[in-house]
């Protein structure tokens, strides 16, 4: 079943219903973060980064035993520097930061900054159930992904698709959510195994973690 589990952009401000559902259940899905302009200019520039070669295979671990093993996970990235933004990733980074502290004020989470790269599924490309903290790290502590795809349809397939955890969850766990463009899915990192099934067509987003000091 696709999930319709939505916290829609209404009157209260979107950033105070992302961290009351951050922690409520852990997890947060914030249709309309951006503004569909922002999501066409980002997405223009992953189409300008892939043609000029500017992706890479993803591969799992880290550090030395970083490994290719598209059998897992063959999603293309392209790694950000949040230093130096692009004209089109800087009003994005600012949400970010303002989600930060407003997830820091809160939640006392001492959340440090934000790594995060562009990612493009091609056709038939998927990533295996994980979860987004290495085994031994503590520094990947929520993650954001930001969905960059215009007009997605369920039969388009490319769902998130969240599996419960060894924590009890008051949500429908396994749900599928799907990779809407302007659609902000915030989770906690350790807490959700995940998965993304393949697609029919390209699946792009802004995938980051916003990290403690190590
Ligand atoms: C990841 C990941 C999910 C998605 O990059 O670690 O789980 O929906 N992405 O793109
Ligand atoms: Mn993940």
């Amino acid at each position: 079943m696709v999930q319709t589990l939505t916290t829609d952009n209404g009157s209260s401000n979107k950033f105070d219903r992302i961290v009351n559902d951050l922690a409520e259940t852990g997890l947060s899905i914030c249709d309309d973060f951006i503004s569909p302009l922002l999501v066409n200019s980002l997405a223009l520039e992953i189409r300008e980064l892939w043609q000029e070669g500017e992706f890479r295979h993803a591969r799992i671990g880290k550090g030395t035993s970083l490994q290719l093993r598209p059998e897992i996970r063959n999603d293309r990235i392209h790694w950000l520097d949040t230093d130096n933004p692009s004209p089109v990733q800087r009003p994005y980074f600012l949400e970010l930061e303002t989600l930060r502290n407003y997830i820091n004020r809160s939640l006392f989470m001492g959340l440090f900054e934000f790594e995060g790269h562009f990612t493009l599924y091609p056709p038939g490309a998927s990533y295996d159930v994980h979860y987004d903290r290495f085994i031994g790290s503590l520094e990947r502590v929520v993650t954001c992904i930001l969905y960059l795809n215009h007009d997605w349809q369920p039969e388009d397939g490319g769902a998130l698709k969240i599996h419960a955890g060894s924590e009890p969850s008051s949500l429908p766990l396994p749900m599928q959510v799907l990779p809407l463009g302007g659609r902000l899915v915030t989770f906690i990192s350790d807490r959700f195994p995940h998965e993304v099934l393949s697609a029919s067509r390209d699946r792009m987003s802004l995938t980051g973690w916003f990290r403690v000091r190590s």
